[in-house]
């Protein structure tokens, strides 16, 4: 038996750390089945530097120094199988100290294994920095970054140097010329007014004898142009800097340098800069003007720590060709839909202008389209030197696949490179078929995250907005926890959700909050729900706790806004936004009753709610919650069902809202599938959902007996379903089912993004139902593996790094044979149930293989009967053989009238065209294959 992974706080050996009850965790692995931890013991010890065993002229910057060391904390050997996230409760930590963690466990087997791992406290009580927030005195238009700088000498040797440093605005530091890390838009978006993230750098190697600090503050989210109606100064009109460095030089003596108005201030070569509109560079001779430093105003309270990963470039991206579109535009295509920047490296004159343009499509005629980016110009400018240099901008990204290219003669694939930014999670989840169709959605829906979680959840990164939208994040988090580990992500996101909700005014729909628009269900219950998620994945009973007044409170907001029925049915409402089955087509709210959406979601809270209180052991509240749910479950239902059993909106999302979140009454459950079951199959088979039934609509007909059709209705390949994306070649998740429509054009309603997760929130359905793996104990400590078999896929695979370590399903079915695999890790459980075999199995951990004999066949040919003539007459080939077979038929002027029919319906009134019409599916999956 093995210890590995360990982690304080999630990370691994952190520095800076500010949490005064840091938690730890790590994975245990055995070659034994059923391994289970029986105890562990945990001893923290404090190090001492020994200044006096250091040898006589140890190097300056050397490496470990003999240290004594002080127990501050030792659990003594402990009876538990925990292993996640258990909270340090020793002598109080101290700052800016390194502490040692030694874990010791014995397993059930008797064996025992030990890990070490350390970490390093920073800074406590924000009131101990010294130093100062520095503006400058720039004219207001003047549109180049600031530069602060400082130079001074070290005359001992250093032992350790933390640079601390944040900005109002987003900055970049650099140590003697080198930037101290490769984070980018520190420190990151929070709702400034209440909490301002600082980064924490070692450089204890940078320093020298000599040495200049420098920091380039861009306007950023604090001072830049943001939301759609694009206004500048969001939070203040001057961009300042804070830094902070301190060091323990070797005598033990310490200093620290930071940020006062002995600091000098210049503009630099970045000329202008704005996350929408792109930035100027200028290598060349840019007029550098000299200002003056002044204090600003500054409440250091709400200095945090950084809670997140920070934002890096974790993918470089080769341009995968070179195009000149027919308008003549010179293009580079990088063949993905990203967020980042493009990096060029040329060699150009002295002076010459290179402008670089972004657009995630082109248009039906190959020509370069940035429509979807709206007001937001997204263009990079660069001034060469006239040396060989590679450029990029500092404070902006764009979401692009496509960069237009001005200003250079001539261009080679080999000059240019897509970097990819996101906040640099882990990666923790993958799931894969034998179906390239599906396999390509799931990597949409991987892209998407990336590309939308960047420092904040957002809706989308390239148009005027890029906001964090609270129900996209809400819709989409189940989903995203399985990909990445989304825990610190989520964990500093909800502390500005906090910060900016309250009892009274509820929960903005954006955070941080620049619309100031509050209350929307869907939207605002993103302070219960998301909290919920992240317990319920990592077993993180933390969030729950600093959460808990934003949540309750949130459903306390809306019971005092429920009428006397005790119903919330007032006040604005996204409803089932962008659902396809409202006629007024201008109106993006659904046809789905808001306000039953509305009391649905408020049901749900309170659930959540009441859960949360008993994790946490509130049990009056858990009753007060509890009694609230079933007043107000009688209450919707009388509101929204009559009493023979249908619903007053008997729509797709009225359907699943019902039986997804168990609204119905009991008896009622059977008549309001059955009218699903045909509402789906009036629709050919289709969805017609917005945001709010799309997540979980394949889920309510998986767990309601209907399987089949949600498998059927998945694997749809015309608009509007998933894959239809896909065959238009969408490579990132569309905000609109239609976002580009068949015959190429767009929608042009100017709200039109191609990169837009929520929709790829059905990855929960892939990971929970086709593949089968779904928590049944927080943290995955117990887990149901149950692989449900869709048509058309013959293999599904997942895997999933889970807190206690790495679970794997594999099924296949093929050829008369069910094969699954599933790896259980240690000190967790798992119960299958194995497709087609009655019962339950319980497993402990290791891994197990089943083979077994079946008459069931998942091989789907794409077109049949069921086809509908529209879906068909989009292959070339059908359009092709109808005008030969049949000439005249589809110049008809009924045709239009048989487009939505299918085949099958179409024989009714023409059996005599069965030989035509097979002929063409025959050969339409001939092409297929
Ligand atoms: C955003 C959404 C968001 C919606 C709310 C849009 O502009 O892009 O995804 O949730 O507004 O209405």
């Amino acid at each position: 038996m093995n210890l590995r992974d360990i982690r304080v706080e999630y990370r691994k050996n952190p520095i800076g750390l500010s949490v005064k009850r840091p938690r730890f965790s790590w994975k245990m692995e055995s070659d034994e089945k059923e391994t289970v931890q029986k105890s562990y013991q945990i001893v923290v010890k404090k190090c001492i530097p020994d200044l006096n065993s250091r040898p006589e002229g140890a190097g300056p910057w050397s490496g470990p120094k003999q240290q004594l060391e002080e127990i501050v904390w030792d659990t003594g050997v402990t009876e538990s199988d925990e292993s996640v996230l258990l909270e340090y409760d020793g002598t109080e930590l101290e700052p800016e100290c390194v502490y040692h963690v030694r874990i010791q466990t014995e397993d059930n087997h008797g064996n025992r294994a030990y890990a070490d791992t350390t970490f390093e406290t920073g800074i406590f009580d924000n009131q101990s920095f010294h130093g100062d927030m520095i503006t400058h005195n720039f004219a207001g238009e003047e549109t180049a970054c600031p530069v602060f700088w400082k130079e001074f000498s070290i005359g001992k040797k250093v032992a350790r140097a933390r640079l601390y440093a944040t900005a109002h605005g987003v900055y970049e530091v650099c140590l003697n010329g080198k930037k101290v890390e490769d984070y980018y838009m520190a420190p990151g978006w929070t709702s400034y007014h209440h909490r301002l993230q600082y980064q924490i750098y070692d450089v204890t190697e940078q320093l020298s004898r000599a040495n200049r600090i420098e920091m380039t503050v861009g306007n950023g989210w604090y001072k830049g142009i943001l939301g759609f109606y694009c206004q500048p100064d969001q939070y203040g009109d001057r961009v300042s800097a804070f830094a902070e460095l301190r060091i323990v030089y070797e005598d033990g003596s310490r200093e620290s340098i930071a940020t006062d108005p002995s600091w000098g201030v210049r503009t630099g070569k970045i000329r202008y800069s704005e996350i929408y509109m792109g930035e100027t560079v200028d290598t060349d001779a840019p007029e550098i003007q000299t200002g003056q430093v002044s204090v600003m105003d500054f409440d250091k309270s709400v200095l945090t720590a950084q809670e997140n990963e920070p934002v890096r470039i974790t993918e470089r991206i080769p341009a995968e060709k070179l195009i000149v579109t027919p308008k003549g535009e010179k293009l580079v295509d990088f063949g993905q839909n990203i967020t980042g920047f493009a990096e060029v490296h040329v060699h150009g004159k002295k002076g010459q202008k290179i402008q670089i343009r972004h657009a995630e499509t082109l248009d039906k005629d190959g020509n370069f389209y940035p429509e979807t980016l709206r007001q937001a110009k997204s263009a990079d400018t660069y001034i060469c030197s006239g040396q060989d240099q590679i450029l990029h901008p500092h404070f902006t990204f764009h979401g692009f696949r496509y960069i237009c290219v001005e200003g250079m003669e001539t261009m080679e694939p080999g000059q240019f490179t897509a970097c990819v930014l996101h906040s640099d999670m882990e990666k923790t989840g993958s799931f894969w078929t034998s179906n390239p169709k599906v396999n390509q959605l799931q990597s949409n829906i991987a892209w998407s995250q990336r590309d939308n979680f960047l420092d904040i959840p957002t809706d989308c990164p390239q148009r005027d907005e890029r906001l964090g939208w609270t129900g996209d994040a809400q819709i989409f988090s189940w989903t995203a926890a399985f990909n990445r580990n989304t825990a610190l992500f989520f964990s500093k996101w909800m502390r500005d959700v906090a910060a900016e909700s309250s009892l009274e005014k509820g929960v903005p729909h954006v955070v941080p909050d620049i619309l100031r628009q509050y209350s929307a269900a869907a939207w605002s219950d993103v302070a219960v729900i998301i909290p919920w998620v992240v317990y319920q994945i990592y077993g993180d009973r933390r969030i729950l706790e600093e959460n808990w007044k934003c949540m309750h409170e949130w459903v306390d907001h809306i019971q005092s806004h429920c009428g006397e029925n005790g119903l919330w049915q007032s006040g604005f409402q996204y409803g089932d936004w962008l659902a396809l089955d409202k006629e007024e087509s201008a109106d993006r709210t659904g046809a789905t009753d808001k306000y039953m959406i509305a009391n649905a979601y408020y049901l749900y809270a309170a659930d959540l709610v009441r859960r949360s209180a008993e994790v946490l052991g509130r049990h009056e509240e858990a009753r007060r919650y509890a009694q609230l749910y079933e007043q107000t479950l009688e209450a919707f239902r009388k509101e929204y069902y009559t009493p023979t059993g249908r619903i007053v909106s008997e729509t797709q999302t009225g359907a699943v809202l019902s039986l997804y979140f168990h609204l119905a009454r009991e008896q009622d459950r059977p008549r309001i599938l059955k009218n699903l079951l045909t509402n789906i199959e009036n629709h050919k088979n289709h969805l017609s959902t917005g945001f709010v039934g799309t997540p979980y609509i394949c889920h309510a007909l998986s767990e309601n007996g209907a399987h089949q059709t949600a498998g059927t209705l998945f694997m749809k390949e015309d608009y509007p379903s998933w894959l239809y994306a896909v065959n238009q070649g969408a490579t990132t998740i569309w905000e609109r089912w239609d976002s580009i429509k068949q015959d190429g054009s767009f929608d042009e309603s100017g709200m039109n993004s191609l990169n837009h997760y929520a929709y790829g929130s059905v990855g929960d359905w892939l990971y929970r139902k086709a593949a089968g793996l779904s928590q049944l104990e927080p943290g995955y400590k117990k887990f149901l593996v149950r692989p449900m078999f869709v048509k058309g896929i013959e293999e599904t695979g997942v895997s999933f790094e889970s807190v206690y370590g790495k679970i794997e399903v594999q099924t296949s079915c093929r050829n008369g044979k069910i094969r699954v695999y599933v790896q259980v890790p240690a000190n967790t459980s798992a119960v299958l149930i194995l497709p087609e075999k009655e019962g339950e199995i319980t497993l402990g951990s290791g891994s197990y293989e089943y083979e077994y004999e079946t008459d069931t066949s998942l091989e789907v040919k794409r077109f049949s009967l069921d086809s509908t003539l529209s879906e068909v007459l989009a292959q070339p080939l059908a359009v092709e053989m109808f005008n030969r077979m049949a000439p005249g038929m589809l110049e008809g002027p009924m045709i239009q009238f048989a487009y939505q029919m299918t085949f099958a319906e179409m024989l009714g009134a023409a059996p005599e065209a069965r030989p035509l019409y097979e002929a063409v599916i025959d050969a339409l999956n001939e092409q297929e294959q």
